[in-house]
C-alpha cells in the first residue's frame, strides 16, 4: 500500500491523517497516511529514511517547512515563490518534488465562501512563513491592492520586494488608513489569545475577515473582528482542507471533494469543544 504522512514536532494534534483517510475513502484510493513527529535536529535523516523505505509522498508542518525547501531536489514555481514547502513528492527517477499548496488552499476557500478577490482591496497580516505562502495566489487573482502589514515592518517590505508587484504594498498597523474589502489574519497572534494592534476605520459592514488560524472557539481576532460590526467571518478550517486536496491531487491525480470533509471536521470540533 502507497504510504503518506505528515512530519511536523509537534504533530499530535495534526488532522492531515484524518483529512487525508477521508479523501482516500471517498476517491478509492488505497493508501495509509501516519504522523510522525521529528526531531528538530534530524528532518533530513527522517524523510530521506521515509523515501528510502517506499514512501511516496509527505506534508510537512511547522517548523519544518524552510528545512523542505532546501531538502527538494527541484520546486514547483509556487513553491519556489514561497520560499516554504508543506508538500513533498517521489518521483519515478527517485528526485523528491516540493510544492506549497497553502496559498491555493486558502484561495480556493476563499471563493468556497463566495468572497471575491478579483478588484478588491486586500489586508494580509503578518510577515512570517505562513503569509510568505499565500502572497503569489492572492495577486493570481489580480486584487485591487494588497497590502501587507505587519509589526516589525521592515519584514513586510521585504516580503513585498520579493514579489515585485505594483499591487503589493506594505506597511506598519500604525499607518494602515482606509477601508478594506477583505482581512486576513497571517499572524500568529491568535495562537497567544492576541490581536494585532490595528487603527480604528479599517473595516466596514461589508468588509470580510479571514484568520488563517482555526480552533473549535472563534479566535481572538474573529471576536475582535465581530464586535466591530462584521458579519462575513472565517477561521482557516476550509484552508486546511483544501491546502491537503492539493496535495492529495499532486500525489494522485485525483481532486476529492472537500466540502463534506470540511463540513465533518466542523461538527468533530463543535463536539469536542
Ligand atoms: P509563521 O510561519 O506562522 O508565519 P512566523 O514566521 O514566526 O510564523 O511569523 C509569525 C508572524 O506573526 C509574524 O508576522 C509576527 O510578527 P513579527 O514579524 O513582528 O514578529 C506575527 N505575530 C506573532 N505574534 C504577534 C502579536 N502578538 N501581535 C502581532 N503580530 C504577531
Amino acid at each position: 500500500m502507497d504510504r503518506y504522512a505528515v512530519v511536523g514536532n509537534p504533530i499530535a494534534h495534526s488532522k492531515s491523517p484524518m483529512i487525508h483517510q477521508r479523501f482516500a475513502q471517498q476517491t478509492g484510493q488505497q493508501l495509509s497516511y501516519e504522523k510522525i513527529l521529528v526531531d528538530l535536529s534530524a528532518f533530513d535523516e527522517e524523510v530521506c529514511s521515509f523515501f528510502a523505505l517506499g514512501g511516496k509522498g509527505l506534508n510537512v508542518t511547522v517548523p519544518f517547512k524552510e528545512d523542505a525547501f532546501r531538502y527538494a531536489d527541484e520546486l514547483t514555481p509556487r513553491g519556489k515563490q514561497a520560499g516554504a514547502i508543506n508538500t513533498l513528492a517521489i518521483r519515478s527517477d527517485g528526485t523528491v518534488l516540493g510544492d506549497n499548496t497553502d496559498g491555493a488552499g486558502l484561495v480556493a476557500d476563499l471563493l468556497n465562501l463566495g468572497w471575491q478577490i478579483q478588484g478588491k482591496r486586500i489586508l494580509l497580516l503578518g510577515a512570517g512563513g505562513a503569509v510568505r505562502g499565500v502572497v503569489g495566489p492572492l495577486l493570481a487573482q489580480q486584487p485591487q491592492e494588497i497590502v501587507i502589514a505587519n509589526r516589525t515592518v521592515e519584514k513586510a517590505e521585504a516580503v513585498a520586494a520579493s514579489f515585485a508587484s505594483d499591487v503589493l504594498k506594505s506597511s506598519g498597523y500604525a499607518e494602515l488608513a482606509g477601508q478594506f474589502d477583505l482581512v486576513i489574519n497571517g499572524t500568529s497572534a491568535s495562537l497567544g489569545g492576541e490581536v494585532p494592534p490595528l487603527p480604528e476605520g479599517l473595516l466596514n459592514g461589508n468588509t470580510r475577515v479571514y484568520d488563517m488560524m482555526y480552533g473549535a472557539e472563534p479566535t481572538a481576532f474573529l471576536k475582535w473582528a465581530a464586535a466591530q460590526g462584521v458579519t462575513s467571518l472565517s477561521d482557516g478550517l476550509g484552508m486546511l482542507v483544501e491546502q491537503a486536496a492539493e496535495a492529495f491531487e499532486l500525489w494522485r491525480g485525483v481532486r476529492p471533494d472537500t466540502a463534506p470533509v470540511i463540513q465533518s471536521l466542523r461538527a468533530e470540533m463543535a463536539k469536542s469543544a
